[in-house]
């Protein structure tokens, strides 16, 4: 869950490393540190973001035009100067930064330990560095590949060497990596947000695939050449900065609109109530065969599933089901071959549970689609088929664009399931429609943040919230929930409205405010009821309510409005107030929202 970035060139390579780590930085901030090699290697290292680490470098001479770099995300050993990388075999020769997990690090330890060696960490990665010097002969990625045989686990990983300085070794293995072609130099980085200054050009490593890197050249150990496989990135140099914005966040939020309108572009035909997604055009009739579909997924992205689930049994006639991937790919899962179908959402598309639920249902002979954001990720080559969310670079690591993005994907894609098997054209148009207004009433509910940002004021002082709704809605409580508590540290519970009656109302008094999405939809009265009942307990309310709607005034506290649509269509109007409130209340709380404690964008261990 790292960040690696390695150079090799014709120029220094610190500034390039630096600027790649803050960067990467959304990857993983607990520690970080770098080497370059010169007439002998410099390493500098630290505890905490890569701001100390820039520190640690003022007037130290770092030279040298190969070096390699890591932003870390402690798996195994504290976040400390000790355990940062890069890691070193004793004799300070040969240099590793590491993303993933070395599952038998403890044996293969114990047996180095045996050799003689002695450690200076308590990672996982160290281990890499002393077998890769025990199997070292004059060549270093014959060095690194027969390691690599012994170890068991995941791993991007960037090897250089004080005994061959021209070249950085890299692997990968359920850890992505690529390399970034240059002119006489060459970046080698886990994303590409680190290298679209220098090169759009990129080469994305296979899996178990290991290849050397020169300043004029990469070669791949398995023998496969660069030529045919350089990929051209889309993403420009602006959507990875904050462009006048405090924070990713808010820029992302802000984004929003361009983001739908960019999900949907030449995806929709409006006269036909049709939707074109291009991926899944040759798999459409094995899709329309089937009779089931188990939607899998992590996080915010688990929760645009269970929209997904709304909208496909009630436009899709598909009976559908929303599992975590992370228990789905450890029970034994009901899978019909040729008439089950999956689908994983993923924004990185490197989760390691979800990416371990397709490879799963693969095994068993699903038809396995994705939506999947990151262009060229290992979730979007290991599906059959699949759909771009075409978010852009998402990294705020709290996820809000990408989320929007999958519901704009969820909404094509009820429209093409939908009118392939029962859905008349007349409901197809209907919808077509009013996804097409998507964007511009999204803008229209941006207008109202400061208004927003005077609610966060008034309830950031609490400690506890209670998100909830009823059917589409429903998922975005808990959505608005992991919000707050994500970056904001406050507890928050999302739930069905209905069943606040079963529990939680035990919770409710007058210092545990409730966030209510309460769209005028065919539940609205229900949903009513149930802010009764909170009030009567003296609860706050804060409703995120239709336009037009004042009966909801009185018994709200405070009202947010969203422009009126499909019910179906509503959660994408829903989550942004709720965005824009665990934004400002965080803030206002001095929390760090881009870079929140613990966690890290893509998780790709277990
Ligand atoms: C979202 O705010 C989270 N940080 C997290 O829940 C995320 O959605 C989850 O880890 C899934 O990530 P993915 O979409 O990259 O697979
Ligand atoms: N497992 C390694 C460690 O704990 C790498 C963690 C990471 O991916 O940042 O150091």
């Amino acid at each position: 869950m790292c960040g690696i970035i390695g150079y090799v060139g014709s120029r220094q390579a610190k500034e390039i490393l630096i600027d790649g780590l803050t960067r990467l930085e959304y990857r993983g901030y607990d520690s970080a540190g770098l080497v370059t090699l010169n007439d002998g290697a410099v390493i500098v290292k630290t505890e905490g973001k890569v701001d100390e680490l820039k520190k640690r470098l003022e007037n130290k001479p770092v030279d040298g035009k190969i070096g390699i770099a890591h932003t870390r995300w402690a798996t195994h050993g504290e976040p400390s100067e000790r355990n940062a990388h890069p890691h070193s075999d004793e004799k300070r020769q040969i240099f590793v930064v590491h993303n993933g997990i070395i599952e038998n690090y403890k044996h293969l330890k114990d047996e180095l330990i045996k050799k003689g060696h002695k450690f200076a960490s308590d990672t996982d990665t160290e281990v890499l560095a002393h077998l890769i010097e025990e199997d070292y002969k004059g060549n270093l990625e014959q060095a690194v590949a027969s390691a690599l045989s012994l170890v068991r686990g995941t791993y991007g990983l960037a090897v250089i060497s004080c005994l061959e300085t021209d070249k950085i070794v890299v692997a990968r293995s359920g850890s992505p990596l690529l390399v970034g072609l240059g002119n006489d130099e060459n970046i080698v980085a886990s994303d590409v947000s680190a290298i679209i200054r220098y090169t759009k050009e990129v080469v994305y490593l296979e899996e178990r695939e290991i290849a050397v890197v020169k300043k004029d050249g990469f070669h791949s150990f398995s023998g496969k050449s660069a030529k045919d496989r350089v990929a051209l990135v889309e993403w420009e140099i602006e959507q990875a900065e904050k462009g006048g914005f405090p924070h990713f966040m808010l820029k992302e939020i802000f984004e929003q609109p361009k983001v739908v309108e960019d999900s949907i572009r030449g995806r929709l035909i409006e006269e036909d109530g049709l939707a074109k997604l291009g991926g899944l055009e040759e798999v459409k009739d094995r899709l329309g065969k089937c009779e089931r579909l188990i939607i899998t997924a992590c996080g915010t992205a688990y929760y645009a599933g269970l929209v997904g689930e709304y909208l496909f049994e009630e436009y899709g006639g598909l009976p559908t089901e929303v599992e975590y991937a992370s228990e789905f790919r450890y029970r034994k899962p009901i899978i019909e071959r040729d008439k089950t179908a999956f689908l994983a959402i993923s924004q990185s598309g490197e989760t390691a549970d979800t990416l371990a639920a397709v490879c799963e249902a693969k095994r068993k002979g699903a038809l396995v689609l994705g939506i999947v954001n990151v262009v060229g990720s290992t979730i979007a080559r290991e599906t059959d088929a699949g759909v771009y969310n075409h978010a852009g670079p998402e990294i705020g690591v709290a996820s809000t664009k990408a989320f929007i993005s999958q519901l704009a994907v969820l909404f094509l894609f009820t429209l093409m399931i939908g009118r392939q098997r029962e859905m008349s054209f007349v409901t197809g148009r209907k919808i077509a429609g009013h996804i097409k207004r998507l964007p511009n009433q999204i803008n229209s509910i941006l207008t109202q943040d400061e208004k927003i940002k005077e609610i966060a004021q008034k309830y950031a002082k609490y400690n506890d919230f209670l998100y909830i709704s009823r059917k589409y809605n429903f998922p975005i409580a808990l959505e608005g929930a992991l919000k707050l508590k994500e970056i904001s540290y406050i507890h928050a519970e999302g739930y069905p409205s209905g069943e606040m009656k079963h529990g939680p109302i035990a919770l409710i008094d007058e210092n545990f405010p409730t966030i209510a999405i309460i769209p005028k939809d065919s539940v609205y009265e229900k949903t009513i009821s149930n802010l009764e009942e909170i009030k009567a307990r003296k609860g706050k309310i804060i409703a995120v309510a239709t336009e037009g709607d004042e009966e909801i005034q009185n018994v709200a506290d405070d009202v947010i409005y969203i422009p009126e649509t499909l019910e179906m269509l509503t959660p994408i109007f829903s989550v942004v107030p709720l965005q824009l409130l665990a934004y400002y209340i965080a803030v206002i709380r001095g929390k760090d929202v881009d870079k929140p404690r613990n966690l890290a964008k893509s998780v790709t261990v277990e």
